[in-house]
Order: C-alpha cells, then structure tokens, then sequence
C-alpha cells in the first residue's frame, strides 16, 4: 500500500461528555481516570456514543450449547470486558442460517427465536456495564468443520481450502471439498445475513457487523483463488465483490437507516495468514467504496496492525480516506505505542483488541490508571478454545 493522507471526516466527532478528566484518581472503588491516551477519550462512532474507542475484537470460543443458543456463562463472559471498561463489544462470529452458514459445532446462531432470546442477557448485561454491542454475523462457507444442517459445505467453488480444520475448533485433518454453491443457495445465504441482521436488532443490540474477513464465505468469494466461478459473482474483482456488496445492501435494507451495520474485512485467512489483495492501492480502495456504497456505516480492517511499525501507511487509512467512513484497525494494538500510532495519525477510530483483551478483560481500566498488561498465554485456548478450557487455565 501506498500514500498516507490526512484524514478526511471520518464521522468521529467528540461526545458531549467524554468521562475523561486529567485528573488523579481518588477515593477506592472509583472510576479511574485518564492519562492522555488516545483510546481513552469518547468517541461518536457510526452512530454510537461510545466511553471510550477500545472494541472487544469478535472471537469465537465454540461454548454455545450444541443447538446453538448462547448460554449464562457466554454472557459473563462479554460482561467482564463491559464492567472492564470496553466502550464497544463484537461478538464472536454467529452464524446466520440453517443451511451452510455453520462453521463450528457450539457455535453460537441468531437463525430462530430461540437462538435470538439467548442472546438477550448478553446484551443486557454488557447494556448495564456501559458498553455498546454488536453481534458479528457469520457464513463459515467452505470452511465449515461443523454443521448440524449439512453433510457438506459450500463455497463459490469445488476447491480444497488451504491447510487442515483447526483443533482448538473441533476440527482435524484437511479440509474437505465443498459444494460449489448454487444461485439459489447463494440468494439463501444473502437473505440468511439480512434475517438474521433483523433478529439482532429486536433482541437490542446496538449494529451488526458482516464477517467479510479472514477467509470465510465472503471472503471465499472476493479471493481469486478460492473462486473460480464464471458467473456474476466470479471473475474480475468487481465480480468477486458482488456478494459482500449484496450482503450489505440486504442488511441494510432488512435493518432500515438507523440501524448501524459494519463489515469487517481482511487480507490474510485463518488458513493463509500471509495472503495479501493483489491489485494494490486501486483494488482495496475500489472494495472499501463498494461496501461503503451498498450501505455500510463503518469498516473493520482485521488483522491490520500487524505491519504497522516502523511507521508506514496502513489499510485502515485508506479505507478512511475513500470512504469518509469510521474505521476500527485490528492487530497487536493491546501494544501501546502501536496504539497511540494509529489514533494519533490518519489510520481508525477504534482499536480493537483480540488476545490483549482475553489476557486482560480489564484492559481499559488498566491502560487509564497506567497499570502493566498481563501478557496473553496461547495455552489459554488449548486443546480447545472453549470458555471451559479457559475456566480451567486459570485454576491451573
Ligand atoms: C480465539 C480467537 C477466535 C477468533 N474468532 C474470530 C471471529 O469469530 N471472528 C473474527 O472476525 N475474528 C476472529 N478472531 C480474530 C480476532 O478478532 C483478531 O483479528 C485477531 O486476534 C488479531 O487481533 P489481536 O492481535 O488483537 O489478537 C479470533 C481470534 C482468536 C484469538
């Protein structure tokens, strides 16, 4: 990537009341105040007051019940980062229709009532803690290591993923060939996003966020790679945008104007970390427009951090740039010089913190009284990265 810019409006403005004071913390119990960083100061965000611009990155935990209802424990789970000062939470990926959409057994679904009601005490509890939340929609494609719909799963075409199913997920050895996917699955999937988009919002949360990253169903289909197809949604990179792009539209449309939805998107895959978009500068821009245009309120660049020191140009900046949209960077940003980086310079508006955040659930609160971090344990998500494995690392 090339070419840093000045940000243009980002539709971040300051909130009326920030809940940041220079002043020293006093007295036991109350709520530690600021130093100057950056991440601490309030922020309107895609239409959300947020307390602060440090997001819970979404991140699976396979801890739903086999029919995939979120359970109490999921929802004192996303309670600790609220009451650990987390402005906004996104939830884990939750898949969004009873058809191919499933990647995971114990995965959690928004795909019927029941499911949805589940995750009512999980919005509420993170409601009452002061934080805002987003539930994360998700369509594994083919990679789908666990589906109590299907047999097989389905991709934009018959080709063998990358690498072997991930063990911390259930999975074990290589991935098999999915399903080309029909026009018509295609539309179920697209009206799968949009339905349960609608259902997110009638249980309270406060915006959806397509999962458009990291090598899953939408992802599939932007990568030359994985889609061979020669219809309308492959081909050229127009082509392979189509359907996040429809995804998009359809939620929006599904979930009327106010309602904020993100899309999150990314280069590298859970099965090929190092996978970077071929056409520079000009294709990311044109992808970042496109979602932008169907209806998107904000972008998520995962992964997006990772390069970004010493101090050179970034994604999130320029999707910035050409969208006018506000953007949350992802990756290393618990570190906090990276972090002070990105939100002082042109990049986001929002960091959001991933393995920082599991070994820290109270991250904000450390970083506003200046208190060390503890350092994340992958051993915490093995053998599995279930809240139970972690339940138990911790009374290891
Ligand atoms: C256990 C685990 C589960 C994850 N699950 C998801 C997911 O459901 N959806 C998603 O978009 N990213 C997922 N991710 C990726 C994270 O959101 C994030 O991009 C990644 O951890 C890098 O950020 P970090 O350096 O702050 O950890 C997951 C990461 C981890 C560690």
């Amino acid at each position: 990537m090339t070419g840093i810019h000045p940000a243009p409006t980002t539709g971040i403005h300051p909130a009326p009341t920030t809940g940041i004071h220079p002043a020293p913390m006093s007295g036991a119990g109350s709520v530690p105040v600021g130093d100057a960083h950056p991440a601490l100061a309030a922020c309107r965000f895609a239409g959300l007051d947020l307390r602060n611009r440090f997001a819970l990155a979404p991140m699976t935990r396979v801890s739903a019940t086999e029919d995939g209802r979120a359970t109490d424990e999921m929802a004192g789970y996303y309670a600790a980062f609220a009451e650990g000062g987390f402005g906004l939470l996104i939830t884990e990926g939750t898949y969004t229709d009873r058809a191919f959409s499933q990647g995971y057994l114990h995965q959690p679904g928004i795909t019927d009532e029941a499911q949805a009601d589940a995750w009512r005490p999980v919005v509420e509890r993170a409601h009452a803690a002061g934080a805002r939340v987003v539930l994360q929609l998700m369509h594994a494609g083919a990679l789908a290591q666990g589906n109590r719909f299907r047999d097989r799963a389905a991709g934009p075409s018959a080709v063998r993923p990358m690498g072997e199913q991930l063990a911390k997920y259930r999975g074990g050895g290589p991935w098999p060939v999915p399903l080309e996917m029909t026009r018509e699955q295609i539309a179920e999937a697209v009206e799968g996003f949009a339905a349960a988009a609608v259902r997110a919002r009638a249980v309270g949360f406060d915006g959806v966020e397509v999962h458009g990253a990291n090598g899953y169903l939408l992802d599939q289909f932007l990568t030359p790679y994985t889609n061979l197809r020669t219809d309308a949604y492959g081909g050229d990179a127009e082509g392979r945008s189509r359907l996040v792009r429809e995804v998009t539209a359809e939620v929006r449309s599904a979930v009327g104007p106010g309602f904020p939805v993100g899309v999150r998107l990314s280069q590298g895959k859970i099965n090929n970390f190092s996978w970077r978009w071929q056409g520079g500068d000009a294709e990311a821009g044109a992808l970042f427009t496109a979602v932008a245009s169907a209806g998107a309120n904000y972008l998520h660049l995962a992964g997006s951090g990772r390069d970004w020191l010493p101090h050179g140009p970034t994604l999130p900046a320029l999707a910035r740039k050409v969208t006018g949209l506000p953007v949350i960077a992802n990756g290393g940003l618990h570190e906090d010089a990276v972090a002070r980086y990105v939100l002082d310079g042109p990049h986001a508006d929002v960091l959001a913190i991933g393995t920082g955040a599991l070994a820290n659930p109270d991250l904000p609160r450390r970083v506003a009284e200046g208190a060390a971090l503890a350092p994340f344990d992958p051993q915490v998500l093995e053998p599995l990265a279930t809240l139970a494995n972690a339940r138990a690392y911790s009374n290891a």
